[in-house]
């Protein structure tokens, strides 16, 4: 393993997501994406293939690579904790899918296994690093809507059944629009208000089962495990305040909301799961707002991957890091159990703010 040159990577788990990774990892110069593992060595060879990646197999064969430097992390939720610890018993840094764990034992693990090892877990979403919120990160910095006090965030949709082939891991114990589409939504709030003090929340399940409704299994009924709708207030430590909504119950695919209010304006932001997009700003005139095309990196999901490498080789800390994936599954377990008790819950964790991404931050640079 060196310390310098472009960062080998390998890729654990060969499911849908793993497309619009391997897509992009392959293109940014100064990262080697060099195997793809799975329980399934054919699904893995066939995105290796795909992708014009050398190698593919076990995770055992992975792990064993020497130029391997970081490890993408794509299985399903249940499993992410024990790969990602396998990862960094292999001495190589972690890219976690979100969520981050099932709970916050298994999150603590990971961020005190990476301190024993000396290696780092930095952790999906990567949005936050895209053009539609650094945008609104810069704006919010300087000052353009006065202090941010207040903001709405809505996820409203029909469910994943309808379109994931295996959706079962969706609507089991780390599923639900609230672990798997709060981390956007939470991870953009915390990146614009800072850490959350305190959740109030209410949840409910409206079908005991669901039936998938796409690909080989389609019209397979499954069982539902856990909350499809979670609503909740959100205090952040600063004094600001959220409202939120996760929803696996629309009956159609709403746009997302992401609205932030302050002192002296207003922001509407694009798709918090979406890395570019406009963003109207309201400061002078309330019934005009000004229509602002976000700037920055467009590249999708693996941002997050590449600016972790390269924090590793300048030996910086790397903005996605697993403090602030940790805070966001602390506040996601906290909506949770406060749902459950009918109680608001404190959060008992907190995470610094990550700075924006300088201006001009290309991945297609080579910079290492
Ligand atoms: N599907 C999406 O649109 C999407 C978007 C963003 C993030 N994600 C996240 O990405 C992760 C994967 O989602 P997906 O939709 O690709 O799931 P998927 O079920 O399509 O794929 C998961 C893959 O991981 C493999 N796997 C499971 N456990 C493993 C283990 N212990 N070792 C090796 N391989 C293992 C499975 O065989 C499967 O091929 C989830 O955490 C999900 O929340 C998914």
């Amino acid at each position: 393993m060196s310390n310098t040159g472009t960062v080998g990577v390998g890729v654990i788990g060969a499911g849908v997501i793993s497309s619009q990774y391997l897509e992009n990892l392959t293109r940014f110069p100064d990262l080697e994406v060099s195997f793809v593992a799975d329980l399934d060595r054919d699904r893995a060879a066939a995105q290796a293939r795909k992708y014009g990646i050398p190698g593919s197999g076990t995770v055992a064969d992975l792990l064993a690579i020497d130029a391997i430097e970081i490890v993408v992390n794509l299985t399903i939720p249940a499993a992410h904790v024990d790969v990602g610890l396998q990862i960094l018993d292999a001495g190589k840094h972690v890219w976690a899918e979100k969520p981050f764990a099932l709970d916050r034992e298994g999150g603590r693990l990971l961020l005190d296994r990476a301190v024993e090892r000396g290696l780092r877990v930095a952790s999906a979403p990567d949005t936050f690093l895209g053009a539609g919120l650094q945008t609104a990160q810069r704006l919010v910095d300087a000052g353009e809507i006065g202090a941010a006090t207040t903001a709405l965030a809505l996820f409203r949709a029909v469910g994943p059944e309808s379109w994931h082939p295996n959706p079962e891991f969706l609507f089991a114990k780390g599923g639900g629009p609230l672990y798997d589409m709060g981390p956007y939504y939470l991870t953009a709030l915390v990146q614009l208000f800072g850490p959350v003090a305190r959740v109030t929340a209410a949840a409910s399940t409206s079908r005991a089962t669901r039936v998938i409704g796409s690909g080989p299994r389609a019209g397979t009924e499954f069982p539902v495990e856990v909350p499809t709708h979670h609503a909740a207030l959100v205090d952040f430590e600063s004094g600001a305040s959220a409202q939120v909504v996760f929803s696996f119950e629309s009956r159609w695919e709403c746009p997302a909301v992401l609205e932030v209010a302050g002192t002296t304006g207003a922001l509407a932001l694009p798709d918090p799961n979406a890395f570019e997009g406009m963003i109207s700003v309201w400061t002078d005139d309330p019934a005009h707002p000004r229509e602002i095309e976000s700037t920055g990196v467009s590249d999708g999901r693996g941002i997050g991957v590449l600016e972790l490498a390269r924090a590793i080789r300048t030996g910086v800390p790397e903005r996605a890091h697993g403090q602030l994936a940790f805070h966001v599954l602390d506040v996601i377990v906290s909506i949770d159990e406060s749902a459950r008790s009918g109680v608001p819950a404190l959060v008992p964790s907190t995470a610094q703010r990550p700075s924006a991404l300088p201006v001009g931050w290309d991945p297609k640079a080579r910079t290492v």
